[in-house]
This record gives structure tokens, C-alpha cells and sequence, in this order.
């Protein structure tokens, strides 16, 4: 019912546990490509458990501590981005995304981020918005660039990865006065 438009094709709408079948279909589309940077329990493969995923978002969404937003690209669900954490009373949220191939190198996620951002900042008075990824995720890190966030600095051997080797974590943040101020990206 509520879109805000992104690009002439493309839209951010709220991601409801009732669009569980058509986030499963998007996710056995994404599944290879965002399996390996984001956490396995988003990579729903089922629908009870894609219910679950959205229905946890809801519920902290609900309790104002979260929440997720899809993007349609020519009406498919095609990615998104989400407030993993969020905490208006100590200003602070972490926020997150994900697309499925298809998706990328259109813009669609900075200007996603850009959306919920300026809600974060603008609206409930968010004064840093922190990004967290795998040191080794060169396009997460370039959307981070993109919104004006820095490197805080990067926590070594966070968690195991895949081939036994610990995965570095790379924190980056924006302030509310540098969100409504950019600087020039370099
Ligand atoms: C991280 C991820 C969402 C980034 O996707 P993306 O398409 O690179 O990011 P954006 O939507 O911001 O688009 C940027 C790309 O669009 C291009 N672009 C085109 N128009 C643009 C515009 N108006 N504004 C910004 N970028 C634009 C940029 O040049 C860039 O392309 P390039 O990297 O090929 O140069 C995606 O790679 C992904 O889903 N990865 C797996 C999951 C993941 O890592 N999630 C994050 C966990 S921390």
C-alpha cells in the first residue's frame, strides 16, 4: 500500500511476513550470491522459516527496535535494507542490505540506505548509524562509502568463516551532523 519510489522502475516498500512467498522466490534467487556475507539465518529456505525472518523483522519493528524494507525492481522483489538494531533513546542503529544479482550496479541499495537513514536521523533523532561487514566484502564496504560513513576500525577474527580461517569485521558509521552535511566522497 505505501511505495516510496527509488529510480523511475524501482520502489522501497515495508517487507510484511504476508510477502513470505515471494521473499522465499527472491531468496532462491539471491541464496548463492549473499550466502556467504550475510547471516545464515536470513537465508531462509523454506516458508515457515522465510515467515520467520519477516515476522522477527515485524516484531521489531513493532517494538521499535528493527525493521525491514524490501525493494521492487519492475514489480519483483529484488533486495533491501533493514535497522538491525535500533535504539532511539541512545540514538544509535546498525543498518544492513541485501540484493540478488540481477540488482546490483544500479544504485538501488545507496539509495535505499538513503531512505531509512534520513528517517533514522531526520525523524527519531539517530546519532550514529553504524554499518558492520566482512572485511573481505569490497561492495558492502563501497555502499558504506557512498552514504558518507567512516571506518571506526575493524574487529579481527570476529567469527570463523568457511574455510577455517576467522573473519575479520570491518565497523563503519555515520554521524546525524555529517549525514545532514555530507562531505565530498573521495
Ligand atoms: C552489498 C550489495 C547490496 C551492494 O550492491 P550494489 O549494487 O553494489 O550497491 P548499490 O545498490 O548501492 O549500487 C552501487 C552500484 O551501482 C552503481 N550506480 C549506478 N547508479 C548509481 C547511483 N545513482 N548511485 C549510486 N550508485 C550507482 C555504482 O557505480 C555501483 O556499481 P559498481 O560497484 O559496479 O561500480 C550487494 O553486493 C549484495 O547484496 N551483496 C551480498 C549481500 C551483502 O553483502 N550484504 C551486506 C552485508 S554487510
Amino acid at each position: 500500500m505505501f511505495a516510496r519510489p527509488l529510480t523511475a522502475d524501482a520502489e522501497l516498500r515495508p517487507l510484511e511476513p504476508w510477502r513470505a512467498e515471494e521473499f522465499l522466490r527472491h531468496l532462491d534467487r539471491a541464496r548463492e550470491s549473499i550466502s556467504p556475507w550475510v547471516s545464515p539465518s536470513f537465508v531462509a529456505a523454506d516458508l515457515p522459516s522465510a515467515r520467520n525472518v519477516l515476522q522477527r523483522y515485524a516484531d521489531r519493528r513493532a517494538r521499535d527496535d528493527g525493521g525491514i524494507w524490501g525493494i521492487w525492481l519492475d514489480g519483483e522483489l529484488v533486495g533491501g535494507v533493514l535497522f538491525v538494531s535500533f535504539d532511539a533513546a541512545a540514538g544509535l542503529c546498525e543498518a544492513g542490505c541485501w540484493l540478488e544479482p540481477a540488482a546490483e550496479g544500479r544504485g538501488l541499495v545507496t539509495r535505499a540506505a538513503g531512505v531509512i537513514i534520513d528517517w533514522a536521523v531526520g525523524e527519531r533523532g539517530i546519532q550514529r548509524v553504524e554499518w558492520r561487514t566482512n572485511a573481505g566484502n569490497a561492495r558492502s564496504i563501497a555502499v558504506a562509502r557512498r552514504l558518507g560513513m567512516r571506518h571506526d576500525g575493524t574487529l579481527r577474527q570476529v567469527y570463523p568463516g568457511p574455510t577455517g580461517a576467522r573473519i575479520d569485521l570491518e565497523v563503519w558509521s555515520l554521524l546525524a551532523d555529517e549525514w545532514r552535511n555530507p562531505a565530498p566522497v573521495p
